[in-house]
């Protein structure tokens, strides 16, 4: 008999239905056509071995199966499971009729247990988005799953329930969503308020924030940069619900997601240490997978030490720095992550590091300075909105009793001017905030009075900024003007951006 049965593929973070026509006919032959990888082709000892564990078995004919569409590529063991429900309804040992009211996904152990898979979000979104009513996944994806509404879930950890619960000798209910409560990011591990002085720093990093603006720091060994950026998840604002389903899909396809956390909702913070290959930042491998640069999707990549990185790692952060995503190309198919991150990264100013220090004496020549800056190249630089110096705050300061502004306040700016963003793009599908602004969206939300447009003039003379720094002022003055909640873009949110392009100016390093 022939049976239908829906599974699902995932290429990059999106998925397609996939159809797997069984039929058993007179003959000796396992067939597997349309297009499967070495994973799906072993299946069939797989499911022999777990089908024998039910009292069943592979029968001993003509099995041929068909995945459809043909030109999408299966990969991995994920379709054990519809395989073997797809036997068995073919040899007649299942009764069919609801089957194709579900998507059947899931890694069956030689026991008939059932192994979580990855990427069940894309394809749980794309089920429902098809109109299917019901997903049977391995019990460990099941929350994952769950998180997708109007469709029914149902996990299971052996594949002799999954056999009872379709032949109804067995009721089971769809898994209930929950979120995770440990992600509930009230407790905040690194407070601001332990960061003593260094003032402007903190304003820098709470623009960056609001906007989702990319920033380096530039200061001496324990001016306290990393201290800094380690506190900034803590004023990051929360995620909205279609920023959390990117990036959990990323996660999803990725395996990364935890067993206790089927929904990412605090914004990633990663931190990769500079050591890191060109494939595990961007992704990429002999089977593609998400690297960094998208785990960090919607959130934090905070790359510390930015001159000890590989130069050819450097250099290919600037294509995603500016498409916010990332095509791996292969012979015979091309996959796309999002790779909508904000890029936080610190250096010292030269060999010695203290260079610009306010009390110790730098030992490097003015060549060396140059040369040790050259590691970021100008068009890496250029991405980055905002260049602030760290200065050593005084002995004094350290030792004082005063506390600083707790990150709960600060965060209370940052998600108030988040929200109007929010509103301002919600028309806009994938842009979130006022760094993701294309040049048509900056001349529709960023007009500029006249007096803005002289002052601008002027700065980009006397500190001899580049034409590229023009775009990046105006998008960064939006966002001071949004902390202020103000409507317009006004001179002082111009003056503010303009501080912010130490580096482009001409004076650096002599
Ligand atoms: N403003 C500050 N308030 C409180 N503690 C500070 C401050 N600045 C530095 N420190 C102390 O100095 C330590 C070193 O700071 P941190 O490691 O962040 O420096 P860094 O700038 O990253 O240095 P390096 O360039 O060597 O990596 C911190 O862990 C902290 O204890
Ligand atoms: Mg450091």
């Amino acid at each position: 008999m022939l049976v239908k049965i829906f599974s699902g593929a995932v290429s990059g973070i999106e998925a397609t239905t996939i159809t797997l026509e069984v039929n058993i006919l007179n003959g000796a032959q396992f067939i597997i056509v349309g297009l499967p990888d070495n994973a799906v082709k072993e299946s069939q000892q797989r499911v022999d071995s777990a089908l024998r564990e039910i009292g069943s078995r592979i029968p001993g004919r003509r099995v041929i199966i068909n995945m459809a569409p043909a030109d999408v590529k299966k990969e991995g063991s994920s379709y054990d499971l519809p395989l073997a429900i797809g036997i068995l309804a073919a040899n007649e040992q299942l009764i069919p009729e609801e089957l194709e009211n579900f998507v059947i996904l899931g890694e069956l152990s030689l026991d008939g247990s059932l192994v979580p898979i990855k990427g069940i979000l894309p394809i749980a979104i794309n089920a429902r988005n098809e109109n299917f009513k019901r997903m049977i996944v391995p019990k460990e994806n099941a929350n994952e799953a769950a998180v997708v509404k109007d469709l029914d879930v149902y996990g299971f950890s052996h594949i002799r329930d999954v056999v009872d619960f379709l032949n109804q000798k067995k009721s089971v209910e769809p898994t209930a969503f929950t979120l995770d409560q440990t992600q509930q990011e009230d407790h905040i591990f690194y407070d601001f308020k332990d960061v003593k002085g260094q003032e402007n720093v903190k304003r820098a990093l709470e623009v960056a924030a609001a906007g989702a603006h990319n920033l380096l720091m530039v200061g001496a060994p324990g001016s306290g940069k990393t201290m800094l950026a380690r506190r900034l998840p803590g004023i990051l604002p929360p995620m909205t619900t279609e920023e959390s389903l990117e990036t959990t899909k990323v996660h999803s396809v990725a395996g990364k997601l935890s067993r206790n956390c089927s929904l990412v909702t605090a914004r990633p913070f990663r931190s990769p240490h500079h050591t890191i290959s060109n494939i595990a930042l961007i992704g990429g491998g002999t089977f593609p997978h998400p690297g960094e640069m998208s785990l960090a999707n919607n959130g934090v990549l905070f790359l510390d030490e930015l001159p000890e990185f590989h130069r050819a790692v450097l250099e290919v952060m600037r294509q995603p720095l500016e498409d916010r995503k990332i095509t791996i190309s292969r012979a015979r198919y091309s996959v796309d992550y999002p790779a909508n991150f904000m890029l936080i990264t610190s250096m010292n100013p030269c060999p010695c590091g203290y260079y610009n220090h306010p009390s110790k004496e730098c030992s490097c020549s003015e060549g060396n300075v140059q040369r040790y800056m050259s590691k970021i190249s100008g068009p890496l630089l250029d991405r980055i909105d905002i260049h602030i110096e760290v200065v050593p705050v005084e002995l004094d300061k350290i030792t004082g009793s005063q506390e600083a502004e707790p990150s709960k306040s600060v965060r209370k700016r940052i998600i108030a001017a988040r929200n109007i963003q929010t509103e301002r793009f919600k028309n806009h599908s994938g842009i979130h905030c006022n760094a993701q602004m294309n040049s048509t969206l900056l001349k529709e939300y960023c007009p500029l009075s006249t007096q803005c447009l002289s002052l601008l003039k002027i700065a980009m003379q006397k500190f001899g900024l580049s034409a590229r720094a023009y775009d990046r002022i105006i998008k960064l003055s939006r966002t001071i003007a949004d902390i202020e909640q103000s409507t317009d873009i006004q001179a002082q949110h111009i003056a503010e951006a303009i501080q912010y392009r130490s580096l482009d100016r001409d004076s650096w390093g002599h």
